[in-house]
């Protein structure tokens, strides 16, 4: 089947005759006005067709994103698709959900060789997203073992089998966990890096495997460290589903929706200006924004680059509460409960390396509309 396409060069031909603008009759009725933007560059804004502008450079570029069935990774594949690309998502579902996915998904397990083997033999992936790991604190320190084995051994297998396929961009989902105790904020790059639980350490050392890869095997990769995610799509499809959960966000609207009786608020006396911990949030679209961007520096540079993932404006527990009650209208009940140890007072980012190198600017990360999207997710998930 054929399809009737512009030649562009004949058309310019024209334009040229007809000095740089040609109006176009129908019915004896001026219809269109075609104008040469090199004659009229003023008229013309160079304005993005989508998210990254990346739309024509990608089509075809093929991307697997492990974990692509979680509350980020599904958004970043839904926003991968719109951008053009090509996805495959490897996902074993032990907290994901298959119905977030809408493009091929392979159920299986990241640390599985026989699994990747079969998926990269079968795929010609360019590069990969990993975002499949665990991700509670409070169980990392329960259980060490599940989340050394999952975040470390299990990537790394996922990591050597790339090598083995000859797949050497990677994009890794790690953490602000891996800071531990911040010494000043808001916390660049360069901030030491103790972390205080098995999570934050399980990312930190997967940080350390990638830059031991890049030298002596060439992988070159986006280390992501990601601040508070927050947020439901704002698309409206995708959104947080934890059975349980530890979120602050999505805590505070299970009281609103009177799913919980109350909110614990764990530390009134921290040394903020109104005693509760202040942290950074960064709505998912913006998370997988700064993806799309990442994938775009792998296609120019060579290396591994790190970078904070936030806004460098922190909301206090208690400011979260308020907008919570402001913008669903619903009483917010709360209890005061001591620090839990390890909590720092504020986690703030300073994301102006994202911004200077990526370009990475936060577009819907104000608490309101965080808060507003997170709602209506709860709502139509519960359908309250
Ligand atoms: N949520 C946050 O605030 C936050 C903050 C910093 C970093 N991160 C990182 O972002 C990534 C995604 O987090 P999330 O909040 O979307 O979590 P999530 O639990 O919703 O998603 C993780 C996904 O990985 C899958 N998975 C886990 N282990 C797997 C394995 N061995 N093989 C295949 N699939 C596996 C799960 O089924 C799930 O779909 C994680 O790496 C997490 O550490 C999250």
């Amino acid at each position: 089947m054929s399809k009737r396409v512009i030649d562009f060069e004949k058309l310019e031909e024209l334009l040229k005759q007809h000095d740089g603008q040609m109006l176009v009759f129908e019915h004896g009725e001026p219809r269109l006005v075609i104008l040469d933007p090199k004659r009229y560059p003023n008229l013309f804004l160079d304005k993005e067709v989508n998210p990254s502008g990346l739309e024509e450079k990608v089509r075809g570029a093929k991307i697997l994103v492990t974990g692509g069935a979680g509350y980020i990774g599904s958004v970043a594949v839904e926003n991968l698709l719109a951008s053009g690309y090509d996805v495959v998502v490897l996902d074993n579902l032990s907290s994901g959900k298959a119905s977030n996915v809408s493009c091929p998904l392979i159920v299986g397990d990241i640390g599985d060789p026989k699994t990747l083997d079969k998926l990269f033999s079968e795929h010609q992936i360019d590069a990969v997203m990993h975002f499949a790991a665990f991700v509670k604190v409070e169980e990392s320190v329960k259980f060490p073992e599940k989340y050394f084995q999952n975040n470390v051994v299990n990537s790394l297998a996922l990591l050597n089998s790339m090598l083995k396929h000859g797949v050497k961009k990677l994009i890794f989902s790690s953490s602000a966990a891996v800071y531990g105790q911040p010494s000043s904020i808001p916390i660049t790059e360069k901030h030491p890096c103790f972390p205080t639980n098995p999570y934050g350490e399980s990312k930190l050392m997967f940080e350390k495997i990638i830059q031991w890869y890049s030298k002596v095997h060439g992988i070159s990769a986006v280390i992501l460290r990601y601040f508070n995610a927050a947020g439901a799509s704002i698309s409206g499809n995708l959104g947080e589903i934890r059975e349980d959960v530890t979120h602050l966000i999505p805590k505070v609207l299970q009281v609103a929706a009177q799913q919980e009786e109350e909110l614990r608020i764990f530390g009134q006396d921290y040394p903020t200006f109104d005693g509760t911990a202040v942290r950074d949030y960064v709505h998912v679209d913006d998370l997988a924004l700064a993806h799309i961007l990442a994938l775009d520096k792998l296609t120019k540079d060579q290396g591994v680059f790190t970078y904070n993932i936030g806004t460098g404006t922190g909301y206090s527990v208690n400011q979260v509460v308020d907008c919570i009650m402001e913008q669903t209208g619903k009483m917010i009940m709360t209890e005061h409960a001591p620090r839990r140890e390890g909590d720092p007072a504020s986690l703030v980012a300073d994301a102006s390396l994202a911004f200077s190198e990526l370009g990475f600017a936060a577009q819907y990360s104000d608490l309101p509309t965080i808060v507003d999207t997170a709602w209506s997710w709860h709502k139509k998930r519960f359908r309250l």
